[in-house]
């Protein structure tokens, strides 16, 4: 799938071993159909995931990113999905002083069973994306680029 402009997406899934992961994988079995420009990353566990890889994500071209963990109650390090949470709403107020839409970074709560939802995720987000367009920083040169981030939007 491409953006309005005819740019192929990338979509980034950071999805927790245990729950998530083995969702999306359910949905590979099932065949069920999700947008195959939605790149799976397995981590341990969403707590685990830094700001800075998902910072670096959009760096390295990512038009958006999705953080997908166990149900909430679920995770198995306790509270692992809920810190990831918290981290997700740090990371659209940091995106958007540098001219990314919040919007690009969304979190998911998913079970291992959930292959449908999965699916659903990936599409909405998908959908999502080809509205905002591509990743701004992705089709701008290391001038322009330099330039959002010295003069951040708003
Ligand atoms: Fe799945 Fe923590 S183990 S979010």
């Amino acid at each position: 799938m491409n953006t309005a402009d005819g740019t192929p997406l990338k979509i980034v899934a950071f999805c927790c071993r245990y729950c998530s992961y083995a969702a999306a994988d359910l949905a590979g079995v099932l065949r069920l159909r999700y947008p195959a420009e939605t790149r799976i990353v397995q981590i341990p566990c969403t707590g685990r995931l830094d700001t800075l890889e998902v910072l670096h994500a959009f760096e390295h071209g990512a038009d958006g990113v999705m953080v997908a963990g166990c149900l909430e109650g679920d995770c198995h390090f306790q509270e692992g999905n809920l810190n990831a949470r918290r981290r997700v709403e740090h990371i659209k107020q940091l995106i958007l002083q540098i001219g990314l839409e919040p919007e690009r970074v969304e979190m998911f709560n998913l079970s291992s069973a959930m292959a449908r939802q999965f699916a659903d995720a990936a599409t909405s987000m998908t959908q999502r994306i080809i509205d905002l367009g591509p990743n701004p920083l992705r089709v701008a040169d290391r001038d322009q680029m330099n330039q959002m981030i010295e003069k951040p939007a708003g």
